[in-house]
């Protein structure tokens, strides 16, 4: 055992976001999310996830999401497993269509709002900091029907309404905030990211970065209601970061790395230093992207920069100038050549820990706010033995060697506020939708086509993970 690097009052948790754990899909007034119109793997999740008008109009025989993980009933449960293993934090997100079921309603669900008063209290009974996402590729399905999603401006509006509402109610109850999961989704999978199909756009890209500025000015304003209402609030962004490193010392290739990193941190430059980055003119140009703002847009980016930088991190990529060798990419949300210094896991995310203190490293230089890892972590398929014991060593594997890179991370002065791993129980997932990738010390018993007992048993890294926090990071064998 060392010392630890990580501060006292660390906020060591976990992760998950409703529309993967919830389930309860229409219970008590809730209305529909983009997952809630999604296949399994099975039935052809991906090509549903990139073209969600057709998705809408078929009808699947499985839906992932529906009853999930029934976290919905579940939550105490779950809760109690948490707080086991030590938990200081849960980051969770609050489902928008369970609040707001169509998205423009005058008056919000209350049976939605009561239930999340249930969660945060439970947690305020194990001293559990709630971590709250408001956006959680969650806008209501009614949105992108009737508004055609973020790219259309009046989803400010119906954002707006909801966090005041959210913020209202769980004042005293939530301070850590952050308004978008992933901003940077939305150039990628923009049903998730937007509540929007883009098929059928004349200039696709304009249309995902006017949907973008909208969701940028929705998280200024977000950021200045939510410190009115209690000056206490904390309100952070939420980037999918993983550093791109260049193919080869070609400085085309390492120009083309450094574009791809601009990609995802040209929206952070907005929500964490208050302006359109100088790089973005030429890029808007150069695609024949026409930004339609309104008046005061400008200022409102500019007064209301976030607290703190949140982000995701998996994996590093890796990019090349050279259209030849990028024949060889592979990742279907972010391309990336496979690493020959790299392990992969067994959906091909490249398993790097360096790569993760190199990305705060470069996140903070940039930056100079405080850090916050609010996912991490490796999806794997787990078996239960004989004995009904699961030995993800793989698990306790990689994390072991995050958590060490980000305790590096501090020494080189990176001011990190904490860790929540995502999955900390398993749940559907997001890109597949399917159960078996599974990411929890908590393992839920439900398979690929929704059978299963749903019963939680501990994996054999929940009594490593709570020795982690238990030590604050010191005892990590
Ligand atoms: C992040 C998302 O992109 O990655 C989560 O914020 C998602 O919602 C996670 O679940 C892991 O991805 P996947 O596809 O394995 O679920």
């Amino acid at each position: 055992m060392t010392k630890s690097p990580f501060p006292e009052g660390f906020l060591w948790g976990g992760a998950v976001a409703a529309n993967q754990c919830e389930g309860a899909y229409l219970e008590d007034g809730k209305g529909l999310s983009p997952v809630d119109v999604l296949p399994s793997v099975e039935g052809g999740r991906w090509d549903a996830v990139m073209n969600p008008t057709k998705a809408l109009e078929t009808k699947y025989d499985y839906y992932p999401s529906h009853e999930s993980i029934d976290f919905y009933h579940r939550y105490k449960e779950d809760i109690a497993l948490f707080a086991e293993m030590g938990f200081k934090s849960f980051r969770l997100s609050i489902s928008w269509p369970r609040i707001f079921p169509n998205g423009d309603d005058a008056t919000p669900n209350e049976a939605g709002l009561a239930f999340y008063d249930r969660v945060f209290d439970e947690c305020a009974k194990y001293g559990i900091e709630p971590v709250v996402t408001i956006n959680h590729f969650d806008t209501p399905v009614e949105l992108f029907k009737n508004y055609g999603g973020w790219k259309n401006r009046k989803c400010i509006d119906f954002y707006m309404n909801f966090c005041e509402v959210i913020f209202n109610r769980y004042k005293g109850k939530v301070k850590y905030w952050m308004t978008f999961n992933e901003i940077n989704m939305i150039l990628h999978l923009p049903f998730f990211g937007g509540g929007m199909d883009v098929n059928g756009e004349a200039n696709p890209e304009e249309a995902k970065y006017q949907a973008a500025h909208h969701q940028l000015v929705a998280s200024a304003m977000a950021t200045k209601l939510a410190h009115e209402i209690d000056p206490e609030n904390q309100v952070g962004c939420m980037l999918a970061a993983g550093a791109t490193y260049a193919f080869s010392c070609d400085p085309k290739d390492v120009w083309k790395a450094m574009q791809a990193d601009r990609e995802g941190y040209f929206f952070i430059d907005v929500q964490a230093r208050g302006y359109y980055p100088s790089y973005s003119k030429r890029f808007f140009k150069e695609h024949n992207i026409n930004l339609v703002m309104e008046d005061g847009d400008l200022d409102v980016l500019k007064n209301h920069t976030v607290d703190y930088v949140a982000f995701s991190y998996y994996s590093s990529r890796l990019t090349s100038a050279d259209p030849e060798v990028m024949k060889e990419t592979e990742g279907n949300v972010f391309a990336t050549l496979r690493n020959p210094n790299l392990e992969a896991s067994e959906w091909g995310w490249q398993i790097d820990p360096l790569g993760l203190r190199i990305t705060m490293n470069a996140i903070y230089d940039r930056y100079q706010k405080p850090l916050f890892v609010v996912e991490n972590g490796l999806g794997a398929v787990d078996t239960v033995e004989a004995d009904g014991s699961i030995n993800d060593d793989y698990r306790i594997d990689y994390m072991r060697e995050h958590v060490r890179e980000m305790g590096e991370a501090i020494e080189d002065g990176v001011d990190l506020i904490g860790y929540t791993p995502w999955g900390c129980i398993d749940l559907v997932s997001a890109g597949s939708g399917e159960m078996k990738k599974r990411y929890g010390f908590i393992y839920v018993d439900r398979d690929n086509e929704g059978k299963g007992t749903l019963n939680r048993s501990k994996k054999k890294s929940f009594d490593w993970y709570k020795k982690v926090i238990e030590s604050n990071g010191s005892d990590l064998v």
